[in-house]
């Protein structure tokens, strides 16, 4: 399984060495190893004590992975939310282990699966490589059919660059098209949320000759049109983005 980050190996972010009494919370972690395809998944418990944690879901999954169960495996590379490696399901919410908090609140414990309704590799890491593949189809790179007769770059206004704002900020972390019920049912054929709205940030751009046939990639009843405008995937978004607006946006072109 390709992914850009890499799978932990067990390097903590932080030690910390507390002389408080210890503050144990509970995590209950999905569990599945394909080298043992007869044991059904199953969530495993894990307690760490919070004050010797840093403050993140990560920190926690890191200092599991370091101290009680090596085995234990999740992606994760930069730690600051800009890979998009870590994200996973934590508390019913899919979200980034590294940008989420600790609830401090110790009778609580936390439940941490792996993106939902997806196949998966281990533990917490989803197979990623139809997500790739329709990212992959929809052409993600600026398309010319001429250049600037000067061979120099091709120039974009301040008003037509500020058009991505809110688009390319996008980490393909898949949150929000794994909290997509279109998604779920249809994933074989709707784009989903995330390649949806990068599909809308190359419509928008102004440098790019190729919006005919972008559009007519999208024009069909699967491709787009299983958006039912849930907002599911706008909540989610761990980056504060609208792939839901983005959605409505292209129909408005394509209806136009
Ligand atoms: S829109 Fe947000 S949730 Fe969706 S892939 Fe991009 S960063 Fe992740
Ligand atoms: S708005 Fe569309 S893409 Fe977003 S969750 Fe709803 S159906 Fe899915
Ligand atoms: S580790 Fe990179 S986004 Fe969380």
């Amino acid at each position: 399984m390709i992914r850009r980050g890499v799978l932990s190996l067990g390097i903590s972010g932080r030690r910390l060495m507390s002389t408080e009494a210890p503050r144990l919370k509970t995590f209950k972690i999905y569990r599945w190893n394909p080298d043992q395809p007869e044991v059904k998944p199953k969530l495993q418990e894990f307690k760490v004590d919070l004050n010797e944690c840093g403050p993140m879901v990560l920190d926690a999954l890191l200092k599991i992975k370091d101290e009680q169960d090596a085995s234990l495996t999740f992606r994760r590379s930069c730690r600051e939310g800009i890979c998009g490696s870590c994200a996973m399901n934590i508390g019913g919410r899919n979200t980034l282990a590294c940008l989420c908090k600790i609830d401090q609140d110790t009778s609580k414990q936390a439940k941490i699966y792996p993106l939902p309704h997806m196949f998966i590799v281990k533990d917490l890491v989803p197979d990623l490589t139809n997500f790739y593949q329709q990212y992959k189809s929809i052409k993600p790179y600026l398309q010319r059919k001429d250049y600037p007769a000067d061979g120099k770059e091709v120039l974009q206004s301040i008003e037509d660059r500020k058009k991505l704002d809110g688009l390319y900020e996008c980490i393909l972390c898949a949150c929000c098209s794994t909290s997509c019920p279109s998604y779920w049912w249809n994933q074989e054929e709707y784009l989903g949320p995330a390649v949806l709205m990068q599909a809308y940030r190359w419509l928008v751009d102004s440098r790019d000759q190729a919006t005919q046939e972008r559009k007519d990639m999208l024009n069909n009843s699967m491709s787009l049109y299983r958006c039912h405008t849930i907002m599911n995937c706008t909540k989610t978004c761990p980056k504060g983005l609208n792939p839901g607006e983005s959605i409505a946006k292209i129909k408005q072109q394509l209806a136009f």
